[in-house]
């Protein structure tokens, strides 16, 4: 195991080299860039999706009746949304979405979709990148590469999953990965379907994944087709588990009435972070913030069950939502967002929550989100405590606790930054360091997660992706790695200075 992560350590130093001309600067404050893109590609079954693609590709069965109307769910006409949540569509301004809907390429205009699935694997030139569109056009479309905008990002072992939110027609699969043995050179790696074409068809759309010490892959599907305007519920909103061993889906656990209260609900579940205690593999519990309606819905494992929990904590901030983003002006209104947990002995853990409209950060005891009728006591609400402001512009999608060093990192929309805290000191913004902040680069981080002693960042640049129009010439989605020690040396993060921490340093 150390041998091998010796060994990808080093492939993965080669390919910081500028390996193409526009990537010269493979770095952002303190992280590192591993990978970027000007646009996603797909490598299915060996084959490469590097332009709009009418049709499945052929030899992958597509046989049963489920899957066929999951594929034609998607022939409905979009225009373009990328908030975080369809509502905040309602608050750009006309003129932004006459400017955001439908402006392609200009060049030879699409025909109606073959009918019948004749081709060969090969990629062809339907629909290439020289294609004016019109959104009807897209109807039914395997794969329209400007509407893939990754969302998540997470490192396990030698795979780094990517998921991109069907939030759009013509994404191919939902949940993806990039081999980092055979990717280490490579700037802008094709994403292959998780596991397969085929059995990633199970999803219908996930935002962000979470691997657990167990070897397993957790994550939300939301269940919708989240076309701004015209949403479809194609399943049931699910926890789903992959086993990383056998590349199995282990369960899909269908969310109770309780649990989604209104119809709009499936767009907050965002993302899920898994608490296990002693290593109980099977006694594990999810924690899913609920950012549309506002709401945290835990889950057992082992009881197979799950509640749903209300706080004003969950609320958005009114006074934080107004967002000057990557040139775009807008205002948003997300509730809670990402849970992190601190380590700490015993069953109970700090869970520290924000809103992604927010400044705060809140914590709550584990013990209190896993007894389910903790929240029938009068006191309930006063379990939940205010942490303390990190600052203003710090509105912050993902975060993540690293117990090494008791750290916690943001990925920050506000500030197109990377930032951290040290848990020992009070929460507050002088307290805050930044570790790496670009306007560009970093513009939308939309993803964050500590996996052993490592940080790893996405960032999409969304908000010019909704309100805007992404330059395909530029690169617009971005994944970032840095060692923790490296990361927080001579800042405000770093604590105490164990003898442990400066031999990893
Ligand atoms: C949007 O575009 C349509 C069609 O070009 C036009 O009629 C309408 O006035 C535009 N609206 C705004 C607010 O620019
Ligand atoms: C669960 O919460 C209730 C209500 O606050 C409390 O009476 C009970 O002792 C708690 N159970 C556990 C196991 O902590």
């Amino acid at each position: 195991m150390k041998t091998s992560l010796l060994v990808f350590c080093g492939l993965l130093g080669l390919s910081f080299r500028p390996v193409q001309p526009q990537a010269i600067d493979r770095r952002v404050g303190r992280l590192r860039e591993v990978f970027a893109w000007k646009q996603l590609t797909y490598n299915i079954d060996g084959v490469l999706y590097q332009q709009d693609q009418f049709e499945e590709p052929s030899g992958v069965a597509v046989d049963n009746t489920r899957d066929r109307v999951k594929r034609q769910s998607g022939n409905l006409f979009f225009n373009n949304n990328d908030a975080e949540t369809e509502r905040n569509w309602n608050q750009q301004s006309s003129t932004n979405r006459n400017r955001s809907r439908g402006n392609r390429p200009s060049g030879r205009p699409l025909t109606n979709r073959p009918t019948t699935s004749t081709s060969t694997n090969r990629p062809d030139n339907v629909g290439g990148s020289t294609t004016t569109i019109s959104p009807r056009d897209e109807n039914g479309r395997f794969f329209v590469q400007y509407n893939n905008v990754p969302m998540g990002v997470e490192r396990v072992g030698d795979r780094l999953f990517i998921t991109v939110p069907r939030r759009r027609y013509g994404i191919p699969s939902t949940l993806n990965y990039v081999d980092l043995n055979r990717e280490s050179n490579t700037l802008s790696p094709a994403l292959q379907p998780y596991p397969s074409l085929q059995a990633s068809r199970s999803l219908t759309s996930v935002y962000r994944t979470r691997a657990d010490r167990c070897g397993r892959l957790w994550m939300v599907d939301t269940g919708m087709l989240e076309i701004p305007n015209n949403r479809q519920q194609i399943q049931r909103p699910a926890i789903v588990i992959f086993d990383l061993n056998t590349n199995q889906q282990i369960l899909r656990y269908s969310f109770k009435d309780t649990d989604i209260p209104a119809e709009n609900t499936p767009t907050g579940l965002a993302s899920i972070t898994v608490d296990i205690t002693d290593n109980d593999c099977d006694s594990a519990y999810a924690y899913i913030p609920e950012l549309t309606t506002f709401g945290l819905i835990v889950f057992s494992l082992a009881d197979r069950d799950s509640w749903r929990l209300s706080h004003n904590f969950f609320s958005f901030n009114p006074t934080a939502g107004n967002l000057n983003i990557g040139g775009q002006r807008f205002q948003w209104s997300d509730g809670v967002f990402s849970i992190t947990l601190a380590a700490s002995s015993g069953d109970c853990k700090a869970a520290y929550f924000h809103p992604l409209i927010s400044t705060n950060e809140f914590s709550v005891s584990t013990c209190v989100l896993k007894n389910r009728t903790a929240s029938q006591d009068s006191n309930f609400w006063s379990q939940f405590s205010v942490l303390g402001d990190r600052g203003e512009n710090s509105q912050c999608t993902m975060h993540d606790y690293h117990a090494g060093t008791r750290v916690v990192f943001f990925a920050e929309i506000g500030r197109d930054a990377l930032s951290c805290w040290y848990a020992g000191n009070p929460l507050s913004a002088p307290n805050i360091a930044i570790l790496a902040q670009d306007s560009q680069r970093l513009s939308y981080p939309s993803d964050l997660h500590v996996t052993g002693d490592e940080i790893w960042v996405m960032s999409n640049s969304l908000p010019r992706f909704g309100y805007s129009r992404l330059d395909v010439n530029e690169y617009n989605f971005h994944v970032y790695r840095a060692n923790i020690q490296e990361l927080i040396s001579g800042t405000a993060c770093e604590g105490f200075r164990t003898t442990a921490n400066r031999d990893m340093a």
